[in-house]
């Protein structure tokens, strides 16, 4: 199958990263279909992308929108979802129904999307989940959101043995990336990339061969140092950062 064909359901697509992958998957001739749960917002990105595309309103925590996205325009060539909330503060502070919220669209969400998902990948196609930076080691003022990307890196790496090679599980774990997500943060962000940036590095990860994209290196290899640390070591930098 040519690249020029390919079918890919973007769920998060109506902005953030999940747009960018969008435009430069259209750009090289696929056709994309978008998801997101706020109609306004998946015309507009559907206008910034092109004509041709589609979208399908769909909620990753209603089992039923998502069926139905996936019986309209499947079988897909690709499924990457990429959609997920976050909001940082310190656990003290953290209102319990947001937190369940969260986990509720990130992990359940993510399980949702990647169950229902898989009989609508075409043989031999992508399933891409979405990890980040903040699930290699639990950080200060993230718990609730790195929870949940931790679950995540599990599930993947879970699915990617119970599915090979039928379908080809993939996990992205992008450091910061400038978008409505990361426009909560008050803090400094260490290598910030530009989506459209992130987006062409999750795309030639994707035509790659390798189970995780996770980049850039400068912000990823530190974190993971941290995790082969002694805890008392790894504790005492990490605590740096409450702020
Ligand atoms: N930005 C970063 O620095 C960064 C770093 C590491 C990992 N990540 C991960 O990368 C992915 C994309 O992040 P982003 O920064 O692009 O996020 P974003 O800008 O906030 O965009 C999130 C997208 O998901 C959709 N969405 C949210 N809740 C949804 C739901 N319940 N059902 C369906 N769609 C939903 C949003 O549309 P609606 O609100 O209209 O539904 C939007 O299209 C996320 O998994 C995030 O955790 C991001």
């Amino acid at each position: 199958m040519s690249i020029k064909d390919e079918k890919i359901w973007i769920i998060g697509g109506s902005g953030g990263i999940g747009e960018a992958l969008a435009q430069k998957f259209a750009a090289r001739g696929a056709l994309v279909v978008i998801s997101g749960r706020n109609r306004d917002a998946l015309d507009a990105a559907l206008k910034r992308i092109g004509p041709g595309h589609h979208a399908a309103k769909a909620d990753v925590v209603d089992r039923g929108s998502i069926e139905d996205a996936a019986r309209l325009h499947g079988p897909f060539d690709r499924i990457i979802m990429t959609a997920a909330t976050y909001d940082p503060g310190a656990v003290s502070k953290a209102d319990p129904d947001k937190a369940a919220g969260i986990f509720e669209v990130n992990l359940t969400g993510t399980f949702n999307v990647a169950q229902i998902g898989a009989s609508h990948i075409k043989p031999g196609g992508q399933l891409v989940l979405f990890g980040s930076a903040a699930a290699i080691f639990g950080l200060p003022n993230g718990q609730v959101y790195s929870a949940t990307k931790a679950g995540i890196v599990n599930l993947a790496q879970s699915l990617r043995a119970e599915l090979w090679p039928q379908i080809d599980v993939r996990l992205v774990t992008p450091g910061f990336v400038r978008t409505p997500l990361t426009d909560k943060n008050t803090f400094a962000m260490p290598g910030l990339m530009e989506p459209e940036a992130a987006a062409a590095r999750i795309l030639r990860g994707l035509d790659g061969t390798r189970f995780e994209i996770a980049f850039p290196r400068r912000l990823i290899w530190p974190l993971k140092l941290l995790g082969v640390l002694p805890h008392r070591l790894a504790f005492a930098l990490t605590a740096r950062l409450r702020g």
